[in-house]
């Protein structure tokens, strides 16, 4: 029970990545409140959902309010939603770019300017912010995808310090998962796929439970003194 007595966001949470999360996390003794714009695809006891839209700024402060005035506090943040809009750069539109921005990176930020200095007036806490290899090493058809997930890994870094300068223990870390099999490789195509499974060390494509796991061990006090840090779970990745 690594995170008992915990009250934990995990954004995207209905289904995929955030989905495993939110339900390591409960089953690790976290009440948490699952956000996602759409329905849920699950029920689990101590998981309740949030309709949220995380590029709506408006509607990410008003969540927060509700929150903090439903829960009391929130000690762990799991930015998880994120979206894909693919092209070439030179076919790639105005609403392609700005939809891939405004929910991948500005989504993140809607959340950390409230949750974030909460967290220090409470004592501390935990944000892990999900990226992607494709933001460490780019990827061909995704310059939208790959600005959004190296732009995580910037305010990753910086919030680790902005909002620990007081000397208050809020530790921010990003997980880079690599390919993982859920819906949003689904306009992948499938020898794609088979590629990028040659191009890790174990041979193939990760799990959302294996994503999972190495998130939980971020919001967990096993992690104590590990901030600022993106950890590539990628089953050794070389593209
Ligand atoms: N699956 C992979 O191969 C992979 C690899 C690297 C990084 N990631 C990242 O992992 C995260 C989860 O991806 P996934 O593979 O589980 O995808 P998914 O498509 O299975 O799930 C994404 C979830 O986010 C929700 N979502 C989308 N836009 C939203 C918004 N504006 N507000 C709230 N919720 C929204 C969706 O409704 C969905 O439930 C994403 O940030 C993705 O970029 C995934």
């Amino acid at each position: 029970m690594r995170l008992e007595g915990k009250i934990a966001v995990v954004t995207g949470a209905a289904k995929g990545i955030g989905k495993e999360i939110a339900i390591e996390f409960a089953r690790e003794g976290a009440k948490v409140i699952a956000c996602d714009m759409a329905e849920m695809t699950y029920e689990m006891e101590n998981v309740d959902y949030f309709k949220l839209n995380v590029a709506d700024s408006e509607g990410c402060k008003v969540f927060f309010d509700a929150a903090i005035e439903k829960y009391g506090q929130i000690d762990i943040l799991v930015n998880n939603a994120g979206i894909t809009r693919d092209s070439m750069t030179r076919k790639m539109t105005d609403a392609q770019w700005n939809l891939v921005l405004d929910v991948n990176l500005k989504g993140v930020f809607n959340l950390v300017r409230y949750i974030g200095p909460q967290m220090e007036t409470i004592g501390g806490g935990s944000i892990i912010n999900v990226s992607s290899v494709v933001g460490v090493f780019g990827n061909i058809g995704q310059a939208n995808y790959a600005a959004t997930k190296a732009g995580i890994i910037g305010l990753t870094k910086t919030w680790a310090k902005e909002f620990a300068r007081k000397g208050v223990p809020v530790r921010v870390n990003a997980i880079a998962p690599g390919y993982t099999m859920t819906d949003i490789l689904k306009t992948v195509p499938q020898e794609l796929l088979d590629k990028f499974a040659k191009l890790t060390m174990l041979k193939r494509l990760g799990q959302p439970e294996e994503i999972a796991k190495a998130t939980l061990f971020l919001a967990s006090n096993d992690a104590s003194y590990v901030t600022g840090q993106t950890i590539q779970v990628d089953g050794g990745m070389r593209l």
